[in-house]
């Protein structure tokens, strides 16, 4: 059965609850990607221009709420308050910021709203429950309101207050941006036209096991560059440098390397370097020639040609995690080539699985050239591990 949209539900004068995900990158009060709010503003602009009252949530960054310290620097630090300016900004309606998560502030505000209006709630993490699910919080969110969309597709992998609490307790529908994200998702992992080619790279092979796994069972190639290639490359018995290995996942690597046979495909060549540093020497090595005081930081040209090669004639794509350290320029000629490869597939359904690879092809100049870019990190690897993702499970069916 399939789950309830925003389209489903009649919003007029009514309270609309929308648990959005504005966690975005903030540096010194100033917002450096303002694409998380960019892509809420079609559920936002569709409940303000329907009449309903809409009551925004989201958490930004992490508060610690062990060490009091810590708590008042990560509640200065992840204020809401350069969101709320930003949104104010993109939509044509009044949005008022509550300092609150909870209490009269808020409460006053919600009364106030006409309908069209917006407020936004200060950071749902400022409470100690929101992350535990604490059932009070959810219930106290949720007595604000008549409805409950989510559209935070970066946090339906979380079972927190604001993404699952408060959907037991009010009708509750899919945000236009959930239901896009889970539709190109489902169509690229497992509905795949083939060839079907994972690329998937980042820094740890740990954080991507499940993902592997998954991806080699239903993938036609896999194939893996960044720092978790290095393991990998340890696991065929070639000597590594100082590159990024864990030594506790080589016995694993090698298991998938066994199973995989030529599926899996890794990287043949290697810009290294002497130090994590732009600065650093560097040279282009074999796979078996990375000299002992250097480190891969990058694939090499070979790898692309590879690696573009294996990508000839796919029609499906999916590509997770970086090729190198591509956030220093010397190093991102990988990340960038493969990019490129992807985004110039003729007539390929291509979908970058949020993160840091979406981070890259924004940054590099890629954002439209993509089918679909993923504005959720863990989530979009959640979900391409097959996992069931709880923020989108507890939403009501049709
Ligand atoms: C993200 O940035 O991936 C989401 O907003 C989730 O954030 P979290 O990992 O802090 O829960």
């Amino acid at each position: 059965m399939a789950k309830m949209t925003v389209r489903d539900l009649d919003v007029k004068g009514k309270k609309v609850i929308v648990r959005v995900d504005f966690n975005v990158p903030i540096k010194e009060g100033k917002i450096k990607d303002d694409n998380r709010i960019v892509q809420a503003l079609p559920t936002i602009n569709y409940l303000v221009e329907h009449g309903a009252k809409v009551i925004l949530m989201s958490h930004l960054g992490k508060v610690d709420h062990k060490d009091p310290e810590k708590k008042a620097a990560d509640m200065a630090k992840n204020n809401m308050a350069p969101v709320a300016a930003r949104l104010a900004e993109l939509v044509n309606t009044n949005v008022s910021f509550v300092d609150q998560t909870q209490g009269e502030l808020l409460e006053v505000a919600v009364a106030k709203l006409k309908e069209g209006d917006i407020v936004l709630m200060q950071n749902t993490r400022y409470e100690k429950g929101e992350s535990k699910n604490d059932a009070e919080l959810a219930k106290y969110w949720a007595s604000l309101a008549d409805l409950f969309v989510t559209d935070a597709f970066g946090s339906v992998h979380r079972a927190h207050s604001s993404t699952v609490g408060v959907a037991e307790y009010l009708p509750s529908a899919l945000g236009f941006l959930v239901e896009k994200e889970v539709e190109m998702l489902t169509a690229a992992v497992y509905n795949p036209k083939r060839p079907f080619v994972a690329i998937l790279g980042g820094a740890k092979v740990s954080d991507k096991i499940a993902v592997i796994e998954n991806l080699l069972k239903i993938a036609d190639k896999v194939l893996i560059g960044g720092g978790m290639a290095y393991t990998f490359v340890k696991a065929q018995g070639k000597e590594i440098g100082k590159s990024l290995v864990e030594e506790d996942r080589i016995d694993l690597a090698k298991e998938f390397l066994a199973v995989a046979g030529n599926k899996l495909v890794l990287p043949v060549d290697h810009l290294v370097a002497d130090a994590f540093a732009e600065t650093a020497n560097t040279m282009v090595v074999d796979d078996d020639h990375i000299p002992a005081d250097y480190m891969g930081l990058d694939i090499g040209p070979k790898t692309i040609e590879l690696f573009k090669n294996e990508l000839q004639g796919a029609q499906t794509v999916i590509w997770n995690g970086p090729m190198g350290v591509f956030e220093m320029k010397p190093f991102a000629t990988g990340t960038l080539e493969v990019c490129k490869a992807i985004s110039e597939l003729p007539g390929a359904m291509t979908v970058i699985g949020g993160g840091d690879s979406a981070a890259a092809a924004i940054q590099l100049g890629f954002k439209d050239k993509f089918s679909h870019i993923s504005t959720g990190g863990g989530a979009s690897l959640e979900f391409m591990e097959g996992k069931e993702l709880p923020g989108i499970a507890i939403i009501q069916e049709k």
